[in-house]
Parts: C-alpha cells; structure tokens; sequence
C-alpha cells in the first residue's frame, strides 16, 4: 500500500533538483505522474524535452507509472497542455506540485526589466495558471484534491540580490494563502513548501561550497508528499519549511497593538513614540 495508490499526480520543473525527487517518491508511493520540465538553464534559457524524459523513464523503469511533458508553465497554453498530458495518459488529476522556477539575481539597482518579468513569469504566473487549470479539474471531477506550492526563504524573509525571485516567491505565499480559503469548498487544500537544497539552483552558494552536501532534495520530498498525501488532512494555507532534517513553519503574524482613545487617529509622533508596544509581538 503507498500513500498515493490511485492518485494522479502533476509536478511541474521535475526534470531535476527537488521535483525530480518528488516525483520518484510520489511514484514509489503508488501515484502515476506527469514529470513536467520545459528543459532549459537555470537561467531559463532553452529547452529540451531530456530531462523530463529521463525521469519518466527512470520512474519507469523501476516499476512506476510516469509520463513526461515538456510545455512551459509560464503560458495559459503550457498549463493547459499540462494538464492535457494527464487527462490524456490517466484520465483524471488529483495532485498538483508547482514547483518550476528558474533564477536571475541582481541587485534592485541592476536589475532590468526582463530579469523582473521572466522570474515573475516563471515562479508566480506559472503557480497561478497550473493551479487554476488544475483546479478548475478537480471541481469537473467532484472536488477533493491538493495544490503544492514552492515559496522561499527568500520570499518569506528577503534576501540580497533576489528582489525578482522574492517578489514571485512572497507573491507564492499569498496567492497560497488565497487560494487556500478559495478552494476550502471544494475541499482542496492549498499548502507551500519552503525547501533548502543543493540543487543547481543553489550550488553556487557559499553554503554549500562548505560543506553542507547533506541538504539534498530527498530530504524535501517526503514534506510534499506529506502536504500531497490524505495525511494533510483538512490542513490548507500552511507554509512548511524544511532544510535538511530540520522542519518548521513560517507564519505572518499579527501584533496585538495599541488602541488609542476611540476613534482617535494616531500622529506620526506617536507611532514614533510608541514604536515597541505597537510592533510588539
Ligand atoms: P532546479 O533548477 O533543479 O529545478 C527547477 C526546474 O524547473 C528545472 O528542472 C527547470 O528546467 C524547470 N523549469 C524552469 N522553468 C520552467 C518552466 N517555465 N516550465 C516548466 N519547467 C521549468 O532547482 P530546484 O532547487 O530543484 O528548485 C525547485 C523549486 O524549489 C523552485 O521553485 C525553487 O525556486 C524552489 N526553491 C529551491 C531552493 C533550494 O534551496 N534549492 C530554496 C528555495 C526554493
């Protein structure tokens, strides 16, 4: 028995990194999945249907059900056709991992306008139009189902030379949000991971050029199985965040405040006089 049996499951950039180990886990759990990856650089640049290919091959090849797709999540076409390849090889969808993204740091002073929109493209246009495909599906098919989104640290927290990538991520982790009590209805829940991995995406960092091998996207998966598996529960609108073996959550949260006499508006000297109590957590 896997934790998947009988389900259907769409994850997209898993031609490498953390989808490709998704996808083989998902698969060993019982899942049939369409291994989606366009097959460009790390940048974005190019195509290519290999890598794609190769994991659906490889989940294959060790007993698994897999089809490879090749469209790009970017475009309102590429989601379709993702969703098209599962409907056509399985019939139906019940899990969806938007998990594609590409990377194009520069500081804010140097960054252009290509590298903004290509990164918002990929990451948070791509979120929205697959879940949106996905889940117009679902609801064709009864209703049920769950959405794993890939936000960041980067757009949780910030980080330098990554205004582009933390703007699509942090537009991840509201979308998410949204989506989340949008789709309570139809019960579909809608969760992000925030993984920390070395992947070709990250191997340049200074991390992991000391030491730090033992951060590898099979320590990501079993979360997204986790948050793509009945085990979720009714659980939607969470942030899991998993580097190596630790696992956390992030979380907005809200200060309690300080009121003022009713209805009496704040000045600007005393919000500055009163800084600590009003942002205390
Ligand atoms: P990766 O570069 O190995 O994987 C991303 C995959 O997405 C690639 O195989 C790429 O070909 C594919 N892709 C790019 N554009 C696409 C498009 N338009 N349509 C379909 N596929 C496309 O990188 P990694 O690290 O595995 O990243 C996976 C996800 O995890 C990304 O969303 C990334 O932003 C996120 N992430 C990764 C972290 C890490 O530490 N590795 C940290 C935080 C988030």
């Amino acid at each position: 028995m896997g934790l998947l049996d009988g389900k259907v499951a769409i994850i997209t950039g898993a031609g490498g990194g953390i989808g490709r180990a998704e996808a083989l886990l998902f698969a060993r759990e019982g899942a049939r999945v369409v291994v989606n990856d366009v097959g460009g650089a790390r940048d974005g640049a190019g195509s290519s249907e290999g890598m794609a290919r190769a994991v659906a091959d490889e989940i294959t090849a060790a007993g698994g059900t897999a089809v490879a797709n090749f469209d790009s999540v970017a475009t309102a076409e590429g989601a379709a056709g993702i969703l098209k390849t599962a409907l056509d090889a399985f019939g139906r969808v019940d899990i969806l991992v938007n998990n594609a993204g590409i990377l194009r740091d520069k500081t804010l002073l140097k960054m252009d306008e290509s590298l903004w929109d290509s990164v918002i493209a990929v990451h948070l246009k791509g979120t929205f139009l697959c879940t949106q495909a996905v889940a117009k599906q679902l609801i064709a098919q009864g209703g049920g189902g769950r959405i794993v989104n890939t936000t960041s640290v980067s757009g949780m927290l910030g980080n330098f030379g990554q205004a582009n990538y933390a703007a699509a991520k942090a537009g991840i982790y509201g979308f998410t949000r949204t989506a989340a009590i949008e789709l309570q209805k139809h019960r579909i829940t809608v969760n992000a991971l925030a993984p920390v991995a070395k992947t070709r995406m990250t191997e340049d960092l200074p991390m992991f050029q000391t030491g730090m091998d033992s951060l590898t996207p099979e320590h990501i998966a079993p979360a997204a199985l986790f948050l793509g598996s009945d085990l979720c529960g009714d659980r939607t609108g969470n942030v899991l965040a998993v580097t190596g073996s630790q696992m956390f959550a992030y979380k907005v949260v809200q200060t309690p405040g300080k009121f003022k006499d009713e209805g009496a508006a704040w000045t600007a000297q005393e919000i500055a006089d009163h800084w600590d109590a009003i942002t205390k957590v």
